[in-house]
């Protein structure tokens, strides 16, 4: 690994992430989830990319029992949090993960919502390793029965699963072609971001030492501008895009 950090988005598009992305189908998947595997127990959980603290904050006062943890290198978004006793908050990249937690520390649960993807390098396969790691590290940090939740988006390709990944990951990590990247509605523009394939999770979750217990498809996302649709389809070669949920556990 190079000594190169991860790459933050500046100011004006972090505020862009003051919001909250888990609605209510999403919720009842995590409500299962925990459920089915925790029912009434005290569980600990780390929000990596947690932001402004509204679904670490869902946690706490659905699970009353539960303590979490909240990891994002955005000050601007941190400072947002509601104090909670129960509430954690650490201002610090996915990348010093191991640095800041001793080996004894253990979590329950570690979700990534909506995060790998902002965890980007300059090159595309120094921000695949970055993302693997980020798992890896993960893992290290979960306890014996403990799950990895992870809500992504799956960009897949026409013909080719892998190709829109890498041609968002160059259009909008151009520092050049920011401006007229921005001007395409791309947020990360000049900063950059990287969606993968659905094999392309799947497979960065096996090479981390993780195992799909559980995987939740969302539906479709239609977007009504028909011009822009196809546009998308010629120069990215994107097809359908959804979210999806995957549930992970140790293999
Ligand atoms: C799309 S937002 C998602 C926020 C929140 N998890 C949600 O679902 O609403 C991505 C979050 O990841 C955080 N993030 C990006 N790079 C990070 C890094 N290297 N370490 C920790 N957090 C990071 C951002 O600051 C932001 O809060």
């Amino acid at each position: 690994m190079t000594n190169e950090v991860i790459r933050q988005l500046n100011d004006q598009q972090l505020e862009e992430f003051n919001k909250e992305y888990v609605g209510a189908l999403e919720w009842e998947t995590i409500k299962n989830l925990i459920e089915q595997n925790f029912q009434g127990k005290r569980f600990s959980f780390l929000d990596i990319g947690g932001g402004n603290g509204i679904f670490t904050d869902r946690i706490l006062q659905n699970y009353p029992e539960s303590v979490g943890t909240i990891i994002d290198n955005a000050s601007i978004l941190l400072e947002l949090n509601k104090p909670n006793l129960r509430k954690t908050l650490l201002l610090a990249s996915v990348e010093e993960l191991n640095n800041i937690f001793e080996n004894s520390t253990e979590f329950d649960l570690i979700f990534f919502n909506w995060a790998l993807h902002h965890f980007v390098k300059s090159s595309y396969s120094e921000t695949r390793k970055i993302q693997y790691q980020a798992l890896m590290n993960a893992r290290s940090l979960l306890s014996e029965n403990g799950y990895i939740s992870i809500f992504e988006n799956i960009y897949d390709g026409i013909v080719f699963a892998k190709l829109p990944s890498y041609l968002i990951f160059y259009l909008t990590s151009s520092k050049i072609l920011a401006p007229i990247i921005k001007k395409m509605g791309a947020n990360t523009a000049g900063c950059g971001v990287c969606f993968l394939s659905k094999s392309q999770w799947e497979y960065t979750i096996t090479d981390a030492g993780l195992i799909v217990s559980q995987y939740t498809d969302y539906k479709k996302w239609k977007d009504i501008n028909i011009m822009r649709r196809i546009m998308r389809r010629i120069f990215l070669h994107i097809g359908p895009v959804r979210h999806g949920h995957f549930w992970l556990s140790k293999k």
